[in-house]
């Protein structure tokens, strides 16, 4: 097992035995004295950022500082030549150049795939559109870890958006992962995560989530953890925008929830007045301790990718948090499936990569599972587009031969599912 070389632009990307050696390797960093690593010295990180962040650039940054390595940055990518019309595959192949390893933030779901497909380094994904968000997962799994003394089968609450929250999109995935439970809870019908989450949950990870209502006056289910968000207005367009604006988190809901105590508060943020400063004391209130563990997960994470972690740190996973040495995680055969591409198919998604920036990628699909009639999904963005029986829709150029035996004579119609719903 190593992580050296790779990228983590999904979650899925990663077993759960090499979260387990993250989670390790950041243990011993967290333990260690600021300043006091030079592993990294002679390394270089590149963050790329076209939306804006916080927490996500400066705890990779502070997390390559502390490794002994440097940080070239673009803090906006409005000021880089992406202005110019640079295509991101382009950007990434020359940053590739410049840096050992990639950060990107990107406002389009499925950027990072289309960036470490480009790039000649590992690209990490800070955050792709309303898609995935892994290295969040990695921080909130690690917190949950710390606060309730293992992560193997939490129950845990997601409140909030659902639709457009990435961290929540990649927590799912996360938890499910770990043998989780997890429970929605969308501040609003329209803000149900989106089906090609359910689906990937049910085909790739075996999960079935639950569902919790609370606007309907019942108590919220028992939960190790409830992990809230904000409404992602900047995703929302026209005049949705405001109009899903939900209740302060404060005392008194959590009360009328039936919240017990000892159920701990998490929160990605930032906050924009969902969250009332009143829990900021509390003792179940985690979030501020999950946003500085950004530094030691984040430091184990480059760590591994660019193979400077100390040999002996990486071994010996002993299992705090209920691991097996050696277990991969639950991955069925959705990601070992064939990639294609097929004339006249298109993601569905708009917000996809492939569509906001068509000239960066080649569109490519993966079968959603073996069960070629519960669909295809853009190997970038994961949008599902649903097939029917019927006449296979490959034009002349398909170039998988596999893909195609695997299709013809099981599509006719394609519908999308879950991307603009
Ligand atoms: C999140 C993000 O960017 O998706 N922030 C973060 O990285 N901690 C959550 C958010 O913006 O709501």
């Amino acid at each position: 097992m190593t992580l050296k070389g790779r990228s983590i632009v999904s979650i899925g990307d990663l077993s759960r035995a090499e979260i387990e050696l993250i989670f390790r390797c950041a243990e011993r960093f967290a333990a260690q004295p600021r300043g006091q690593t030079h592993l990294g010295r002679g390394f270089q990180l590149a963050t790329l950022f076209f939306e804006p962040s916080t927490r996500t650039r400066l705890s990779f940054e502070s997390a390559m500082n502390r490794l002994g390595g440097a940080v070239l940055t673009v803090a906006d990518g409005a000021q880089s030549s992406a202005s110019k019309g640079e295509t991101l595959s382009d950007t990434a192949r020359i940053v590739s150049a410049y840096a050992d390893v990639i950060v990107l933030r990107h406002p389009a779901e499925g950027a990072a795939r289309v960036a470490a497909d480009a790039a000649g380094v590992p690209v990490i994904n800070g955050g792709d559109g309303a898609h995935e968000h892994p290295t969040q997962t990695l921080c909130d799994l690690y917190t949950l870890g710390q606060e309730c003394g293992k992560i193997e089968g939490l129950t845990v609450t997601l409140y909030g958006d659902l639709k457009y929250g990435r961290t929540v999109h990649s927590l799912a995935y996360g938890l499910a992962l770990f043998g989780g439970r997890i429970i929605f809870a969308p501040a609003d019908p329209a803000l149900a995560p989106p089906a090609y989450v359910l689906e990937e949950l049910r085909t790739v990870y075996g999960v079935e989530p639950e569902w919790w209502d609370p606007n309907d006056g019942t108590p919220m289910p028992t939960a190790d953890a409830l992990y809230l968000t904000r409404v992602q207005k900047e995703r929302f367009s026209g005049s949705a925008a405001g109009t899903r604006e939900y209740p302060r988190i404060d005392k008194a809901i959590l009360k009328r929830w039936g919240v017990p105590d000892y159920t701990v508060l998490m929160h990605p943020l930032p906050r924009a007045g969902e969250l009332d400063p009143e829990l900021d004391n509390e003792t179940r209130s985690a979030y501020f301790r999950q946003a500085a563990y950004g530094v030691p997960v984040r430091m184990a994470a480059i760590a591994l990718i660019l193979g400077i972690a100390e040999e002996e740190w990486a071994s010996g996973w002993g299992g705090r948090h209920g691991a097996t040495p050696g277990q991969g995680g639950a991955l069925t055969d959705a990601h070992a499936t064939t990639e294609f591409s097929a004339a006249g198919l298109s993601c569905a998604n708009p917000g996809c990569i492939t569509n906001r920036e068509p000239g960066s990628a080649e569109r490519r699909f993966v079968l959603a599972s073996l069960d070629p009639s519960r669909g295809v999904r853009c190997r970038y963005c994961d949008a599902v587009v649903r097939a029917s029986v019927g006449e296979s829709p490959f034009g002349a150029d398909e170039r998988d031969a596999t893909a195609k035996a695997l299709l013809t004579g099981a599509l006719l119609e394609y519908a999308p599912l879950g991307a603009a719903d």
